[in-house]
């Protein structure tokens, strides 16, 4: 678990980054699965990287320089008979004992608080466009505080994207951060070898996802970083399949694409596997291909390089394999500058994972696709899908292979987070049926 310290660090350093503005974060709002049942609760990333408060209806405030204390955190009061129904709550007490604030107040008198802390501030940084009713909010506070000029008082005049700062702080994981996501790592791996060793032709594909699930649950994990993607044959060409709910066929593949979340920390592993364990000759000779441009991938996957030359070195390899087998015909160079190979290969090589399994950071620095730096963590994920179109000899038709690990940039090279999800072609048919 990371320590109350490293939140502390985190609040100062976004303190040090906003000079004289005020910031006013929410959390996430709980959101109404159908009519008395709600899903459940996760908080919103920003928020808890900053305060590791894990409760619903809570907005925290970090004031630099306040005398009474910079970092006051609103939340829901202790009332013993609603804990009785939904579980204790930390209250303004907790806030302050248990997770650090200077100061604290019940979230219903927010009102009458929160545009004191705002007066004389020039900026107020929040995550705009997030929670739109929260904004509202938030310019009505500004609003009461700019009514208030004849009296001295100024208002914010600049609304600044919390993201814009905070999110580049969040792009590098800190050591504690790198050690939960290898937890989350660990487990997703050992949840996809189980998954493998208990998939047999015939099963459901909700059958192997409740393999993983189980798994997952059973490491601790709250809940999946994203919906598990569990598809046999031709559904792994629709890239966001989560129904997860046809039989596996014998002769077909299966792909996985599931995630622990752990301590709001998400994995996000892809394996692709014969569902009775053997590859034919044409699943082996796509799959080559996308093993080999993972591996090329990988390799520029380095302190240093550009953002795009991972996926640079993915779509060539891609491309030179699907020429050679015959599924595209033209030059290498004239496929991969025109796009031609997007029939086939439609996605982008990987994207930062963090706190969000699509974690925040920006790809590019004044237009140009920025460096990778040690402490960013990434996936490698590139896939091969192929339509089910006349044209197309019927031996490949309706495959779909990705293959994706979690990498994290070191000084001098990488560490692959999810290493223990077996992928090797001798690997995998030594262990998919072996329960
Ligand atoms: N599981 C989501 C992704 O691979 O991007
Ligand atoms: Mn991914
Ligand atoms: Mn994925």
């Amino acid at each position: 678990m990371i320590s109350a310290k490293v939140f502390n660090r985190r609040r100062q350093d976004l303190m040090q980054l906003m000079g004289d503005g005020v910031a006013v974060i929410s959390t996430s709002r709980e959101a109404t699965r159908n009519r008395d049942v709600l899903y459940r609760f996760r908080p919103d990333s920003d928020f808890y990287y900053l305060t590791h408060f894990p409760e619903p209806h809570a907005i925290a405030v970090l004031s630099p320089g306040r005398e009474q204390g910079e970092y006051v955190l609103f939340c829901r009061d202790r009332d013993p008979q609603r804990e009785k129904w939904d579980g204790s709550r930390a209250g303004v007490s907790g806030a302050v004992e248990q997770y650090g604030a200077d100061d604290a107040f019940p979230i219903d008198d927010i009102g009458d608080i929160l545009p004191g802390l705002l007066e004389n501030r020039k900026k107020v940084y929040c995550n705009v466009g997030i929670y739109p009713e929260f904004d509202v909010k938030l310019l009505n506070w500004v609003n009461e505080v700019k009514s208030k000029s004849q009296t001295g008082v100024s208002a914010p005049h600049e609304i600044v994207d919390l993201g814009h700062v905070l999110h580049e702080l969040r792009l590098i994981k800190q050591t504690e951060e790198i050690t939960v996501m290898k937890r989350a790592a660990r487990i997703t791996a050992s949840a996809h070898r189980a998954a493998m060793r208990a998939c047999r032709p015939g099963m459901m594909e909700y059958e192997v996802e409740a393999e993983l699930q189980y798994q997952f649950r059973l490491a601790g994990s709250d809940y999946p970083a994203y919906p598990p993607i569990v598809a046999g044959g031709r559904n792994a060409c629709v890239l966001h399949y989560i129904d997860n709910a046809a039989p596996l066929q014998d002769g077909d593949m299966l792909l996985i694409d599931a995630g622990a979340e752990i301590d709001c920390y998400a994995a996000d592993i892809t394996r692709t596997f014969p569902v009775n364990g053997k590859f034919t000759a044409a699943q082996r000779d796509v799959y080559s291909i996308v093993l080999n441009a993972q591996a090329a991938a990988i390799d520029k996957t380095r302190a240093g390089v550009p953002w795009n030359e991972p996926h640079d070195a993915a779509v060539k390899t891609i491309v030179e394999g699907l020429i050679d087998l015959k599924l595209m015909t033209g030059s290498v160079e004239e496929i991969c500058e025109s796009g031609g190979y997007k029939r086939f290969y439609m996605h982008r090589t990987g994207h930062w994972l963090g706190m969000d399994v699509h974690d925040v950071g920006d790809y590019k620095i004044d237009g140009q696709w920025r460096q990778l730096e040690p402490g960013m963590t990434l996936t490698v994920e590139p896939g091969i899908y192929i339509p089910d179109d006349d044209d197309i000899d019927p031996h490949f038709r309706n495959i779909g292979i990705r293959i994706e690990d979690d990498v994290l940039i070191q000084r001098d090279g990488h560490m692959i987070l999810t290493k223990d999800a077996p992928k090797r072609i001798d690997d995998i048919e030594a262990l998919v049926g072996r329960s």
